[in-house]
């Protein structure tokens, strides 16, 4: 597996957080500290923010992404956005499945998996979640709940659709506490999922798959967990929402 085949990614996930307002400060306050990167930086933000943000990122190197998106064009379905309502405003990216909507929302393997093809289908790059909890990870059986989860997610997506794809290994029990999963953890989970990537699209379409990791990175873990051979960039909660500490990653990234 030849890493430098692969742009590494660093991607913010705001979740919940910050009005329009605040936004346009948290943005400003990142995009001169990260403008010489040398790996992908994007920002995914409440749907109310991308406005501001798309407006303020203009011109620079700095993707935006939404959240989340709904599986069908239009229609009856109140409080939902779709996929072609995003790349309408210039959204770039779209997180689906994170453990947060997997818990909380009822997202299910299925509604990922119709929410991806409709977001590629209006040409979204899309940043695909999965991972275990603890209790999963206590049973053993991560290995086999990811792979399920990555296969079940990708039916239906064409090899072409691949490269609009990005994983994110991010492991319940490492979001939002603190804890991280060990470099070598990490690296083992996105291995496993870049062998079904091989499996299901060849080895070629593998080792150009860009995987991230995510859980509690932030400016201090960041390097050693991005050296892995299979760890290609970072999903990042907490600490994207402090210019000083994001950027501290995507310098890690473009080493
Ligand atoms: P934290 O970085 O806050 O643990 O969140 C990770 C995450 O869920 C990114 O999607």
């Amino acid at each position: 597996m030849n890493k430098q085949l692969r742009k590494a990614v660093i991607a913010g996930n705001w979740k919940m957080n910050k009005t329009p307002a605040e936004a346009k400060e948290l943005i400003e306050g990142i995009k001169p500290l990260v403008k010489n990167a040398d790996c992908d930086v994007v920002v995914c933000v409440p749907y109310v923010d991308l406005s501001v943000v798309l407006e303020a990122t203009k011109g620079t190197n700095i993707g935006v992404g939404a959240e989340n998106c709904h599986w069908e064009n239009s229609g009856a379905f109140t409080g939902e956005i779709s996929a072609p309502m995003l790349t309408s405003m210039g959204v770039q990216y779209v997180i689906i499945g994170h453990s947060e909507r997997r818990t909380y929302f009822g997202e299910t393997d299925q509604t990922v998996n119709k929410r991806i093809r409709a977001a590629l289908n209006a040409g979204l790059n899309v940043i695909l979640c999965v991972g275990e909890s603890l209790e999963q990870r206590e049973q053993g059986i991560t290995a086999e709940l990811v792979a399920m989860q990555t296969k079940i997610a990708l039916c239906g997506v064409t090899k072409e659709e691949l490269k609009k794809m990005i994983i994110a290994y991010e492991p319940i029990w490492a979001i939002g506490t603190g804890k991280t999963a060990t470099a070598q953890q990490a690296n083992e989970v996105c291995a496993v999922i870049r062998s079904v990537i091989a499996d299901l699209y060849g080895k070629d379409a593998a080792d150009a798959f860009t995987i991230q990791y995510g859980g509690s990175m932030n400016a201090k873990n960041a390097a050693e967990l991005l050296a892995q051979p299979d760890v290609d960039g970072g999903l990042i909660g907490g600490a994207s929402l402090k210019p000083a500490d994001f950027a501290e990653i995507v310098k890690a990234a473009s080493k």
